[in-house]
């Protein structure tokens, strides 16, 4: 029994692991030398006439963030409509909350219990984010910030970054509106709130909840 226990760790010892032979095959990687073609190139040109297809027909702005002077614009470059937010909500639900959080708070659950990150994720709700240009918050989706990794790639397409960029717009609102701006029957909540739990009488707290065994006896 012992001896058939070593043999089969000597066996996968031996059969386990060998992958040298794929790591060392002949290949060509990305924009390296290569002797394989007449151009030495490893990487090979586009075919004569290859148009790129995903940002043809889109302004300058909406490609990229930036006016034809080179600034950022401030204001999302198309009609923002109640589809391009609710296209946001979604894009930024599946790609942004487990950071940032749902209201953008920056208490995501990875910000919460996850990897300890270099600078902490940014809250959307400070004074500097309100007061950016728009075209900042779309810069920040396309190449990254500080420790934030860049989205261009699984948000290639430019009209969903700016569709994030309306939905953090909304969720800025959200946090921040003049109490003003609220219909009549809202504002009136907001004038007289009703009490908060911890404001409301203690009654009945003790003995409740604390003595499960004591409450089952009776
Ligand atoms: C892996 C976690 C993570 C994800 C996912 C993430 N972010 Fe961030 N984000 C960060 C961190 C961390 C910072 C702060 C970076 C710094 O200051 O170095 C940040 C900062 C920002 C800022 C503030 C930039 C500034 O000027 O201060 C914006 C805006 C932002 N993120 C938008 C987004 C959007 C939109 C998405 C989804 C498309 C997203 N982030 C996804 C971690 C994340």
């Amino acid at each position: 029994m012992k001896k058939s226990l070593w043999a089969l760790a000597l066996l996968s010892l031996l059969a386990g692991g060998c992958h040298r032979d794929m790591w060392l095959q002949p290949k060509a990687k990305v924009n390296r030398e290569s002797d394989f073609f007449a151009d030495g190139l490893s990487s090979r040109p586009n075919v004569p006439g290859t148009v790129a297809t995903e940002d043809v027909g889109l302004t300058r702005p909406v490609r990229t963030g930036y006016d034809s002077n080179g600034k950022l614009v401030r204001e999302i470059p198309m009609a923002v409509t109640k589809e391009l937010i609710a296209r946001g909500k979604e894009r930024y639900q599946i790609f942004c909350t487990h950071c940032h959080g749902a209201v953008g708070d920056g208490e995501g659950m990875i910000a919460q219990r996850g990897l300890t990150l270099a600078q902490p994720v940014a809250s959307y709700h400070t004074d500097r984010l309100r007061e950016l240009p728009d075209g900042h918050i779309f810069d920040v989706i396309t190449n990254g910030f500080g420790t934030m990794y860049p989205f261009s790639d699984r948000l290639p397409d430019p009209n969903d970054r700016w569709a994030i960029v309306a939905y953090i717009r909304t969720l800025q609102y959200s946090q921040f509106a003049p109490a003003s701006s609220l219909p009549a029957d809202m504002r009136a909540k907001v004038d007289n709130p009703p009490p908060l739990p911890s404001q409301q009488k203690p009654e009945g707290k003790h003995g409740k909840g604390e003595d499960h065994s004591a409450g089952g006896a009776h």
